[in-house]
């Protein structure tokens, strides 16, 4: 019988706050069995997504993405690559020399948010401004070359083709009008056509199959890309055999690769029991209620507030910033608004050890809490800590499916994302939990995938062109 689980315990000047804070946070805890639950419940949402009789109600989507064939390392040819879905929008000149090398060069656009929940049209019309833009600075606009695009859309779409991919809902905060149900690709041919640009969308490709393909481009043992930033979803190479919706040939090789859309999990409800009352009203004030739930528990989108709701909770329960009210008994801070405390807030929090917090005083005092007292600082660490923790730990559940569904004795994730990138804990955090879950029989690997999204499509666009597609001289 295993020994219980040791209790952390924690030392506030004011040691009575240990329990009353522990009493609030203990909701956010995931045991060791809970994450092995959680791991059946989503090998079952995952065969429910596979299968042509149940696809349709399932959650977890399971789309096949036409993408079959890793690259090679040996690809060349010049593509453009369009990446939109996390918080900027990038347009990319792609040189793939053969010999694993890529030259790149690219520009970032803002997408306001007049844009992101906008007109459909008006979207598409806006990302060919600015491909026409771009192109016209890097001289190839008015060359009689027509270029393959590679568009890396990451949402969830469900694909009949490399070229033809039905957005089945928005997700992260986007809401455009008229682009439900509908071709991605064909809307946005359409709106480069219209703005006269020579170039063609020849595939469309989600972050997570980008961040795989670019990762494969240098490590053949690839077979999961992940992404852990605004938003979070995995995708990874399956047999054919198990994809009872898979539409597209037998030929060789009968692997295709599946874009899960694991954000979605628990959205019939399955994970209720592990969701908190901040879940709850995370998910009641986004664009998409009841939809993308575990994502919420996980992403940057969502993280900062979570925290900000567990800190209002404890300043209600007089737990927290006790000396920082004025004389009406308020407290003048962005705490109130949702929005009001950053992802980035946390991972700044959590790179303070010791005891002089002095990353956590700055964030503090950002929000208008000025010289906030050690305890203040130890218990927002602490939030931070318990919510990081969690997201790694579920991440680490699903993963963990993944690398023993694979089954082979080596296995390499390619991962990009804010998240992951910025967060000084997440990795490390992710990592041990999976040593607990994954199959002692395989060795597995978590490699950042620089640039996956931007490189993946270029990859994708050149192997649907053909290897050898070169820029005539
Ligand atoms: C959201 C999208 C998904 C994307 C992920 C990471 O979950 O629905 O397509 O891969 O965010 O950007």
């Amino acid at each position: 019988v295993a020994a219980p689980a040791q209790q952390q315990t924690r030392h506030y000047r004011q040691p009575e706050l240990n329990d009353q804070i522990e009493t609030v946070l203990d909701s956010l805890k995931i045991a060791d069995d809970q994450l092995v639950h959680i791991m059946h419940l989503l090998e079952a949402e995952m065969n429910a997504g596979l299968s042509p009789s149940t696809h349709d109600q399932a959650v977890v989507k399971m789309f096949p993405t036409y993408v079959k064939n890793i690259p090679t390392g040996t690809e060349v040819g010049q593509v453009l690559a369009l990446d939109l879905g996390g918080t900027n929008f990038r347009v990319l000149l792609i040189d793939l020399r053969g010999n694993s090398r890529i030259e790149l060069t690219s520009k970032i656009f803002l997408i306001p948010q007049s844009i992101m929940m906008g007109d459909g049209k008006q979207l598409f019309r806006h990302l060919s401004e600015c491909l026409h833009e771009f192109m016209l600075k890097e001289h190839i606009l008015n060359t009689d070359v027509c270029y393959p695009i590679g568009f890396t859309f990451s949402f969830p779409c469900s694909q009949e083709g490399l070229a033809s991919a039905r957005l089945t809902s928005w997700t992260k905060g986007f809401s455009c009008s008229g682009v439900v149900n509908e071709d991605v690709v064909k809307l946005f041919q359409n709106a480069i056509n219209e703005k006269g640009i020579n170039a063609k969308c020849v595939a469309l490709i989600n972050d997570t199959v980008g961040t795989l393909m670019a990762c494969a481009y240098k490590d053949p043992a690839t077979a999961v890309g992940l992404i852990l930033g605004t938003g979070t979803n995995a995708c990874y190479i399956e047999q054919l055999d198990k994809v009872g919706t898979w539409k597209g040939d037998y030929d060789e090789p009968k692997q295709v690769i599946i874009n899960m859309e694991w954000g979605a999990f628990g959205d019939n409800h399955r994970l209720d029991f592990i969701r908190t009352r901040y879940d709850e009203e995370v998910d009641l004030s986004s664009t998409n209620p009841g939809r993308q739930i575990f994502e919420k528990m996980i992403s940057g989108l969502y993280m900062g507030e979570i925290v900000r709701l567990i800190i209002l909770d404890l300043l209600q329960r007089e737990l927290l910033f006790l000396g920082h009210r004025d004389t009406y008994g308020d407290y003048k801070t962005p705490l109130y608004n949702r929005g009001g405390f950053y992802t980035k807030f946390v991972s700044t929090v959590e790179t303070d050890e010791g005891i002089k917090f002095s990353n956590t005083r700055r964030v503090l005092e950002d929000i208008g809490i000025q010289n906030p007292t050690f305890d203040d600082c130890a218990i927002v660490q602490h939030i931070c800590r318990q919510v990081s923790k969690r997201a790694a730990k579920l991440a680490a559940a699903g993963l963990s499916v993944l690398i023993n569904r694979i089954g082979r004795p080596n296995v390499t994730v390619g991962v990009d994302g804010s998240l992951y990138r910025y967060h000084p804990r997440f990795k490390t955090n992710m990592e041990r939990c999976m040593d607990m879950l994954v199959n002692k029989s395989i060795q597995f690997k978590i490699a950042l995938s620089d640039d996956g999204s931007g490189k993946g499509a270029a990859l994708v666009a050149c192997l649907a062109e053909g290897t050898s597609w070169k820029k005539p001289a």
